[in-house]
């Protein structure tokens, strides 16, 4: 047998390694990690399917009670029901801890994690812990926006659907049919999509055995990055630039003149017109109460389009879902530093589903990395 010791004491070193010639793609980009019956994106043609059933036709005749269960599931059952959850003493205690400064999406994923280590949560996962989760979170959210502006928290109706039981515990009012309804078809089209790097993080973090809760917490906090969380509000500030249509041809040309990008067009997948925008146009055009600039953010569209098709000729840039998301988000009254947790809330459904569909055919996600480090030397000693 070897003596270890004497391994560590020898000078020699080990040949030069060959190097690593397998193929590697930055950012996993185009790379298959995993296979999924949950949705397809299908960015050539812009078409989103979940489970098979179109995203427009789900957003014209589902809820997002109904989506949520048929991810969970693959049932579809129109008639579903899904009320929002109380919030926990201790989970309250621990909002009421942080800093009326601290951002939605840190107390949300805060919530998220307090709310985990309240239960046992079981390996594997059940359709019940997605339920209870993806219930509680928009009471926590609803909480910590009330307890921030010194309000008291508002308990859950168990009478109302996810979206209405939200926006009343946000506000204590009930909420318009309209209102709702546009936040619900909101909450479905950012309920799943694909193996984006939340998602991705929730299902490693699942094939560790890990909870549901700590797999939700990962995806917040990697939803929380800019370049996922999606800007919304930087639509909402982009319009407010432009200010007027006839101006919006000069300030696109300047900002692209600058190197600057238009927010809520262009993306990695899509290179068709986003099928989420299209279905939450069609959602802000029917709101009772349309933003006033829902019209200038229709036009400017038009005028954005066909400049990013003269500078782009190359690529298609489409409009994407951000851009109304916006009219949609805003027009039901929530505030802008809001709009990244309630896109989060939405797409609990997803990660949730993708938990239990990482855990019914479990296997540790470890990938290889290639080394580019120092060939293997001795430590200066002495
Ligand atoms: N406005 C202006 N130009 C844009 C653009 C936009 N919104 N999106 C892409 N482009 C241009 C880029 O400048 C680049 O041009 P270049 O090659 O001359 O530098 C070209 O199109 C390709 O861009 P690239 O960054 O490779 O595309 P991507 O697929 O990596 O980027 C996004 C996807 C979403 C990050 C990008 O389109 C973007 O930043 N959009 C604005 C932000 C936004 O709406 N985000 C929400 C996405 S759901």
């Amino acid at each position: 047998m070897t003596d270890p010791s004497a391994a560590t004491a020898t000078t020699t070193l080990a040949p030069a390694q060959a190097p690593d010639e397998r193929p590697y793609s930055p950012g996993l980009e185009g790379v298959l990690a995993g296979e999924t019956s949950l949705s397809r994106v299908d960015g050539a043609n812009g078409r989103l399917v979940y489970r098979g059933y179109r995203i427009g036709d789900l957003v014209e005749h589902g809820s997002y009670a109904a989506v949520a269960n048929l991810l969970w599931t693959g049932a579809w059952d129109p008639r579903t029901r899904l009320a929002t959850a109380g919030v926990p003493d201790a989970v309250l205690a621990v909002l009421r801890a942080l800093p009326a400064t601290t951002k939605p999406m840190d107390a949300l994923r805060t919530a998220v994690s307090a709310w985990g280590a309240t239960r046992e949560l079981p390996w594997p996962p059940t359709v019940d812990d997605a339920r209870a989760l993806t219930s509680f979170s928009p009471s926590a959210l609803a909480a910590f926006a009330r307890l921030r502006q010194g309000k008291d928290p508002v308990p859950p109706d168990p009478s109302l659907n996810l979206v209405e039981g939200f926006l009343y515990q946000l506000t204590g009012e009930p909420a318009d049919p309209g209102t709702a309804r546009a936040l619900d078809a909101y909450f479905i089209v950012g309920a799943e999509h694909g193996f984006n790097a939340s998602t991705f993080t929730a299902r490693v973090i699942t094939s560790t055995r890990s909870d549901i809760a700590s797999a939700v917490a990962g995806a917040i906090g990697t939803m929380k990055g800019p370049l996922h969380g999606g800007a919304p509000s930087e639509v909402v500030d982009q319009l407010a630039e432009v200010g007027s249509v006839d101006r919006a041809e000069a300030w696109i040309r300047e900002a692209l003149a600058k190197g600057e990008r238009l927010m809520g067009f262009g993306h990695r997948v899509y290179r068709a017109y986003d099928p989420r925008a299209a279905a939450l146009r069609k959602v802000a055009e029917s709101m009772e109460h349309k933003p006033e600039w829902l019209q200038l953010a229709i036009e400017v569209e038009d005028v954005a389009l066909r400049i990013l098709k003269e500078k782009h000729p190359e690529r298609v840039l489409q409009t994407n879902v951000e851009y109304y998301a916006a009219p949609v988000l805003q027009g039901v009254g929530l505030s802008p530093d809001l709009f990244p947790a309630t896109f989060s809330l939405a797409r609990h459904a997803g990660w949730t589903a993708h938990v239990l569909e990482q855990a019914a055919d479990n296997r540790l996600i470890r990938p290889d990395v290639r080394y580019i480090g120092p060939e293997e030397r001795d430590l200066p000693v002495g």
